[in-house]
């Protein structure tokens, strides 16, 4: 990698600035917040148990969700703190704010090896702002920057990018942690030169999420499978009739774009040829938004290449499955992105759990090297418990895909070069 990391350092009586991304799922109960996933932590636990080893003191930086400068009780990381102890089987220290007087002081009297957790960066506006002066009020405690959170590198942010700056600019080091590193190694080196044959297979909801990553994957992959809603785009492109099916209208142009461009570099691009789907009933009840709740009635299989008007597309179809299969199947490398239909529904599951058990297969049993770019498909491939029988699942959401599509992330380059 051409960035330092963690291996290239020695942190022995340093102050370690270390960013995380632990902006993990939390539910309320019985008035507490609990965490539902704690992949994203466990994920860090390498680089910490590193960091230690090597006799840093640790002061880690996080986010949790959008409070937008507010103290958000609910967006607190100290449920974090306890559970990140228990993973690591020694005590975090945590502080409930992540600048000013409080953390210097934790963090002065922390020894070789101590671990303290700060409260959220976005309790500040200024961390969204990569505010000059609040990043160095974070750089305060830091000898060393170490990032490890991949999921946030896109951000441009005090806590991951300027505060890096910070550090350089006072000659400190900046380094990647172990879990930035496999992030980039697999979302980045092990793509670039990919055992083929390669197969992409990108869901969703929308092609403008994914044209981009589509157009630069077109230049490498062999096959790419397209399932999930922004199939129906493409169908719609293609002058087929869609129903009631999710759309957009306007992409019509950029997906045919792409089929042609498929043409000319001779990868096979396969669409969905036939779909599940339901009958769209606006009921009187209402979701947490206020807005009605739409019961999807009656699914049943479509093999007609036209949607009937009154109906929706909700998944690949049973024979979509099996010829999605036969080519994941037969694959050396898989870059999977996105599920094929509503999967959190399990009527509408059949179609992306056919991929992921496919995708385990190719992995198992043909010795293809599997990597899951993220988001949902990794929530899928979890709900399968079939999470542990791939190569590589992403912890990003929106930077893998930014990263996929060939961006520079701001907060790798914002580290050292080696
Ligand atoms: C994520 O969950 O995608 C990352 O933690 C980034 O969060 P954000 O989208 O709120 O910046
Ligand atoms: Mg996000």
């Amino acid at each position: 990698m051409a960035k330092l990391t963690i291996r290239d350092l020695n942190v022995r009586g340093k102050r370690v600035f270390l960013r995380v991304d632990y902006n993990v799922p939390l539910e309320e109960k019985d008035g507490q917040m609990v965490i539902t996933d704690d992949t994203r932590i466990k994920e860090t636990l390498p680089t910490l148990k590193a960091l230690i080893e090597q006799g840093g003191k640790l002061i880690l930086t996080a986010h949790l969700g959008r409070p937008k400068g507010q103290r958000e009780p609910s967006m607190s990381l100290r449920p974090v703190a306890a559970r990140l102890a228990e993973m690591l089987g020694r005590p975090v220290a945590f502080v409930d704010d992540c600048i000013g007087e409080k953390v210097e002081k934790t963090a002065g009297l922390l020894k070789e090896g101590d671990v303290l957790l700060l409260e959220n960066v976005r309790y500040y506006n200024e961390e969204e702002k990569n505010d000059p002066a609040f990043a160095e009020k974070l750089a305060k405690v830091a000898d060393v920057y170490v990032n490890d959170a991949f999921g946030a590198a896109h951000r441009a942010h005090a806590s991951t990018e300027g505060v890096a700056r910070v550090v350089a600019k006072r000659g400190g080091k900046c380094a990647a942690g172990l879990l930035m590193e496999r992030e980039l190694k697999f979302l980045g080196d092990e793509l670039e030169n990919p055992a083929r044959p390669f197969v992409v297979i990108l869901g969703g909801a929308k092609v403008s999420d994914k044209i981009k990553v589509i157009d630069r994957l077109l230049e490498k992959a062999d096959t790419i499978l397209i399932g999930g809603a922004m199939a129906y785009t493409f169908k719609l492109a293609q002058g087929f009739k869609i129903g009631k099916s999710l759309v957009e209208p306007d992409k019509t142009s950029v997906a045919l774009a792409a089929l042609e461009k498929a043409k000319k570099r001779n990868v096979q691009f396969l669409l969905p040829t036939d779909n599940t789907v339901a009958t769209p009933v606006v009921t009187d009840k209402l979701n947490k938004k206020g807005k009605p709740i739409i019961d999807l009635n009656n699914p049943r299989t479509n093999s007609e290449p036209n949607i009937p008007d009154s109906e929706e597309g909700v998944d690949i179809g049973p024979d979509s499955a099996a010829k999605f299969g036969d080519a994941i199947r037969s694959a050396k490398t898989i870059l999977w992105n996105g599920p094929m239909g509503i999967f959190e529904d399990k009527r509408f599951a059949a179609g992306t759990n056919a991929v992921a058990q496919a995708v385990v297969d190719a992995t198992q049993k043909n010795g293809a090297k599997s990597i899951i770019g993220g988001g949902d498909s990794v929530k899928a491939l979890n709900k399968a418990k079939l999470g542990d029988k791939v190569t590589f699942m992403s912890t990003g959401g929106g930077a893998s895909l930014e990263f996929l599509e060939g961006a520079e992330l701001p907060g790798v380059a914002a580290l050292s070069d080696k």
